[in-house]
C-alpha cells in the first residue's frame, strides 16, 4: 500500500500509521486496508480491497449483531459525521476498537468516503489488569493493620478490666503504630496516583542540598541512629537547585532510611557538581551507597516499580516508585547499582532547574 496523502508537503502513507486505516468509498468498497488494520484483522490488503466494506470487515456488536447493518453509514440520517470510539468484535471474537468518519463534502449530502480507524485492544487490557492489581494490592496492605487494629481494640473493650496498665499500653502502641502505617500507606498512595496522572506539581524555590542532607543526617542521629554509621562527602562548589524542597525531602529521607533499614554499615553520602554539556544543563548529582545486601541483579530493574519488596522487613515498597517519581519530574535520572562495599548504590541527579517565574 503506498498510496500517500496528499503531494508535497505532507508525505505520509497509510502504512506509516499506527493504527488500523479501512477506507470505503462511496459505494461502500473498500479504497485503503493498511498494514496494521491486514495486521489487526488476520486479512491482506489485496483480498480486501474493492470488497464491500461489510465482507472486508465484518464487526459486530458485543451482541453478535452486524455494526455497518446496525449503524447504516451510507443509508442513516445525513447528520451524522461518524461514530465514536466502540469497543467491536472481528469474526473469532478478537476485540477492536473502532472509530468511523463519514465525509461528506456537503453539509446533509451524501456519504463521499468512510473512514474507519482500527485499535488492538491489548495496551488497554493491561492497563485495566495493572489496575485491577493495584487495588488487590493496596486492599491487602490495608487490611492487615486494619484487622490488628479491630482485633487489639476489641479485646480491650471485651475483657478491659482483666488487662494491666502495661498490657493496655502495649496494645494501645500496637494500634498507634498500625494507625501510622495506614496513614503513610495513604500519603504514599495520593502520590502515586499523581506520578501516574501527570499531576505531580513541582513548586521550584532556591534549594541547597547539601544543607537537605546534613539535615536529615542529624534528625536520623536525633533519631536513635549511631552517628557513625554516615559518612558525607562533597565536592565543592555545589550549585545551588532550584526543586521543590518538600519532594527533595522525600527523595533523601527515603533513600536514606531505606539504607539504613534495609541496608548496613556505613551508609556513604557523595554529591557532586554535574557539568552541563550540550545536551545537559548543568546540575547535582547524590549518591547514597551502604555495605549492606545490596539489591540482587536480577532485581534491579524492578525496585523503581510500585509495591516491589526485597525482604520481608520491606515497608509498602512504594518509596522508591515515588523516588523515581519525583526526580523525573524535576527533570533528572535515578539510577541503582552496586557500590564498592558490595551494598545498594542509589544515584540521581537533578538538573539546576529554572525559577517558575523565568518559564
Ligand atoms: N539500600 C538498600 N539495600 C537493600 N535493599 C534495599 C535498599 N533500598 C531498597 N531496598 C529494597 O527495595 C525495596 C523497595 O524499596 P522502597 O523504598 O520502594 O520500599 P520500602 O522501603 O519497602 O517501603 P516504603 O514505601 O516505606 O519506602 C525494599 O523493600 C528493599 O527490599
Ligand atoms: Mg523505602
Amino acid at each position: 500500500m503506498d498510496t500517500a496523502f496528499g503531494a508535497g508537503l505532507l508525505d505520509l502513507r497509510p502504512d506509516d500509521l499506527p493504527d488500523g486505516l479501512v477506507v470505503a468509498d462511496r459505494l461502500g468498497l473498500v479504497s485503503c486496508f493498511n498494514t496494521e488494520a491486514a495486521r489487526l484483522t488476520g486479512r491482506t490488503s489485496e483480498e480486501s480491497l474493492r470488497r464491500p466494506l461489510e465482507s472486508a470487515l465484518p464487526l459486530e456488536d458485543p451482541d453478535g449483531r452486524p455494526w455497518w447493518r446496525l449503524t447504516n453509514p451510507y443509508g442513516g440520517l445525513a447528520t451524522r459525521s461518524g461514530q465514536p470510539e466502540r469497543n467491536l468484535l472481528l469474526p473469532g471474537g478478537r476485540e477492536v476498537l473502532v472509530t468511523a468518519r463519514y465525509v461528506r463534502p456537503h453539509p446533509g449530502g451524501p456519504v463521499r468516503r468512510l473512514v474507519v480507524t482500527l485499535r488492538g485492544t491489548d495496551a488497554r487490557k493491561r492497563t485495566e489488569r495493572s489496575n485491577a492489581e493495584l487495588i488487590a494490592t493496596v486492599a491487602h496492605e490495608l487490611r492487615s493493620p486494619l484487622t490488628s487494629v479491630k482485633g487489639f481494640t476489641a479485646t480491650m473493650l471485651d475483657k478491659w478490666d482483666r488487662f494491666t496498665d502495661e498490657q493496655k499500653r502495649l496494645m494501645l502502641q500496637t494500634v498507634d503504630c498500625d494507625a501510622d502505617r495506614v496513614t503513610r500507606l495513604i500519603t504514599e498512595l495520593l502520590d502515586v496516583s499523581r506520578i501516574d496522572s501527570g499531576r505531580l506539581e513541582i513548586r521550584r524555590q532556591p534549594v541547597r542540598l547539601d544543607e537537605a542532607v546534613r539535615r536529615h543526617v542529624k534528625n536520623m542521629v536525633n533519631g536513635g541512629c549511631p552517628a557513625e554509621r554516615f559518612a558525607l562527602r562533597l565536592s565543592e562548589p555545589l550549585p545551588g537547585l532550584w526543586a521543590d524542597p518538600d519532594k527533595v525531602d522525600q527523595v533523601l529521607g527515603n533513600l536514606l532510611e531505606n539504607a539504613v533499614r534495609h541496608g548496613g554499615g556505613t551508609v556513604t553520602i557523595e554529591m557532586d557538581r554535574v557539568p552541563s554539556t550540550r545536551t545537559r544543563q548543568e546540575g547535582l548529582a547524590v549518591t547514597v551507597s551502604d555495605e549492606g545486601p545490596g539489591i540482587p541483579e536480577e532485581a534491579m530493574h524492578r525496585v523503581f516499580t510500585r509495591f516491589w519488596r526485597g525482604s520481608e522487613r520491606g515497608g509498602t515498597g512504594l518509596g522508591l516508585y515515588i523516588v523515581k517519581g519525583i526526580v523525573e519530574a524535576h527533570g533528572g535520572t535515578v539510577t541503582v547499582g552496586r557500590s564498592a562495599g558490595g551494598g545498594a548504590r542509589f544515584r540521581f541527579i537533578l538538573p539546576a532547574g529554572t525559577p517558575a517565574f523565568l518559564l
